[in-house]
């Protein structure tokens, strides 16, 4: 019989990218979604026939009663969160009822209704914080510096603490910056792959930022969602650091993705804005993934420049795509 894989936060980045995974290795998909007015599926248009969808949402406890009875996961992967940090500062209570407590609701409803289950948390590196050693590993102590980051700390805890309590085969990947072209506009990596391929194409002359001197370890998501099905596949449960190794600045960034596009004076396009500084930054992350390569085998191959160029080539493929073809009028 195919095994069952219940997936929060379907419609995100990594969602997406894991329901394609888990499909490819014939589980039987269900993707947790919450109503919005205008439904947000964009992510998973190509595959909505190959999963089923529930409805819920992390504020409602009722409703993940209902997936994880209806699903009978023999996985659950809790990738549902508010996960943008900036937008953590002006909805801090919204940001811990969904990213910290929203956890809670869902171990509550493995510990209920499909304790066999083996549980996956999407812990983050921003944890870590304002860092004191590099890189960081499992063994980092934890100093978050959003909101965000302490609802993150709160959601790792309570997944340690029902590991311990309850005896739950519950494992937390601690995993830093992943990317892709299904990234949310918002995030530093997408807005920039986007803002360039626009000022490329002559639609835009600047792309507004905050810190350039921020540094992550950016990898290439589809990698990463391998690894959160092979911390799964772990007999014991145990948690691990998944990242690159290399950290880059946001500067690094901006000037790979102009230079892709033959743009060498990059800071004339790039206005700074005080909106878009954060009022605690985290400004510098590496990751040490050691543990994963030897427990699990995991290695992520794309490096920095390759996922710059994947994500700039991506933006200017669909600016393409919605060009109106030659000789047919628009509108
Ligand atoms: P994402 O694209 O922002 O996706 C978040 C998902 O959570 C969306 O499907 C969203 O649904 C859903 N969601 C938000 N609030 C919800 C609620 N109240 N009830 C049910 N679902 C809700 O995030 P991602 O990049 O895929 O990241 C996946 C997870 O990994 C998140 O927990 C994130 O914090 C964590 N993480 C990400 C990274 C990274 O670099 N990407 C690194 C470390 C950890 P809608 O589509 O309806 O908004
Ligand atoms: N978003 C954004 N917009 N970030 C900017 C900007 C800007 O205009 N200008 C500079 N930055 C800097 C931020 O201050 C931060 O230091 C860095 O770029 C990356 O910001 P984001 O892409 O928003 O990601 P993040 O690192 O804050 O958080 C992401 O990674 C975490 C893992 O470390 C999110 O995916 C989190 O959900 C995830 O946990």
């Amino acid at each position: 019989m195919a095994r069952s894989a219940l997936v929060t936060g379907a419609t995100g980045q990594d969602g997406s990218y894991l329901m394609e995974l888990l499909l490819k290795k014939g589980y039987e998909v269900y993707g947790l979604v919450r109503r919005l007015s205008v439904p947000n599926i964009g992510n998973i248009q190509h595959i909505l026939e190959d999963v089923t969808l529930l409805d819920g949402d992390l504020i409602d406890q009722s409703s993940l009663n209902a997936a994880v009875r209806e699903s009978h996961p023999d996985e659950i992967y809790s990738l549902a969160a508010q996960s943008f940090v900036a937008t953590s500062f002006v909805q801090p209570v919204l940001t811990g009822e969904i990213t910290g407590l929203g956890v809670v609701r869902l171990l509550e409803a493995l510990r209920a209704y499909a304790p066999e289950a083996r549980f996956y948390q999407a812990s983050s590196s921003e944890m870590f914080g304002r860092v004191d050693r590099e890189p960081q590993d499992e063994t980092t102590p934890f100093h978050p510096r959003s909101p965000y980051g302490v609802a993150k700390v709160y959601a790792y805890w309570a997944c340690v603490n029902y590991r311990e309590a309850h005896g739950l085969s519950i494992s937390n990947g601690i995993l830093f910056n992943h990317e892709s072209a299904r990234r949310g506009l918002e995030f530093l990596t997408r807005k920039v792959s986007q803002g360039v391929a626009r000022i490329h194409a002559g639609l835009a002359k600047t792309i507004s930022l905050g810190n350039l001197d921020a540094k992550r370890d950016w990898g290439y998501a589809p990698e990463f969602v391998d690894l959160m099905w092979r911390i799964l596949q772990h007999k014991e449960p145990d948690d691990f650091v998944g990242a690159t190794g290399e950290a880059h600045s946001v500067r690094e960034f901006v000037a790979e993705a102009f230079r892709l596009v033959g743009i060498s004076n990059w800071e004339k396009h790039v206005t700074i804005d005080e909106k878009n500084i954060r009022p605690s930054e985290v400004y510098n992350l590496r990751g040490d993934a050691s543990k994963a390569k030897r427990v699990l085998g995991w290695e992520p191959k794309t490096r920095f420049k390759d996922l710059v160029r994947i994500m700039v080539e991506a933006e200017i493929g669909s600016l393409e795509d919605t060009r109106p073809a030659k000789g047919v009028p628009s509108g």
